[in-house]
């Protein structure tokens, strides 16, 4: 059974290259963001893992943590670190969870037997300081993701975390938002005092509350 938006998500102890983590204990009060990766010393990854250490005052300044999967053992990692750090000219700065029995990734459902077989695939789990899973994002192996997304979507689940609003299509932090449909109409000037345009009873617009 796949994780869905909602559910806890699940707890584990691992090894990784910054020691053995026990998943809720580490997240603490933080988000949390895991992802996984097909293999060690795959092209593509290789760029991913740069690219999210680039990120990683993007992710603090969030509240986010940063942890990473491949199903590989965990002197492969390092090694492989080296090569990350040497090619995308970067430090990868977050822990790295060696799975080579694909315990954790099983247990997070990254194991696509229709697409492949034997890898994981890339999988994000965007995870709140409840611990329950509010995003997941499933890329095939071929295609490296978007980080700056996966910011966007953490922007975007803080707000509508702290206020009755949803974020529209391609929504990026400074924007207007769209007024929660649940929120009457003679509530909005009080709940919105920085105004608002009524376009339809149904799509209600208001700058971003939190600025
Ligand atoms: C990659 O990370 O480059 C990759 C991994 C598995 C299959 C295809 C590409």
């Amino acid at each position: 059974m796949s994780l869905r938006l909602g559910d806890v998500a699940p707890d584990f102890v691992a090894e990784t290259t910054e020691g053995t983590i026990k998943f809720h204990e580490w997240l603490g009060s933080s988000w949390g963001v895991l992802f996984s990766h097909p293999a060690d010393f795959t092209p593509v990854c290789t760029t991913e893992l740069g690219a999210v250490a680039k990120l990683r005052s993007e992710f603090d300044k969030r509240n986010v943590k940063v942890m990473a999967l491949s199903a590989d053992p965990l002197d492969a990692h390092k090694k492989w670190i080296g090569d990350i750090n040497e090619t995308q000219g970067t430090t990868v700065n977050y822990p790295l969870i060696a799975d080579p029995e694909f315990k954790i990734a099983n247990l997070y459902g990254m194991v696509h037997p229709n697409a492949t077989d034997k890898f994981t695939v890339r999988s994000v789990f965007i995870i709140g300081p409840d611990k329950k899973v509010k995003l997941t994002i499933t890329y095939p192996a071929s295609t490296g993701r978007n980080f700056d997304e996966i910011l966007r979507v953490i922007d975007s689940l803080q707000l509508t975390a702290n206020y009755s609003v949803a974020t529209p299509a391609n929504w990026k932090h400074g924007e207007d938002v769209v007024i929660a449909p649940s929120i009457p109409d003679a509530d909005v000037p009080a709940k919105f005092p920085k105004g608002h345009n009524r376009i339809k009873p149904y799509l209600r617009m208001t700058p971003q509350p939190n600025l």
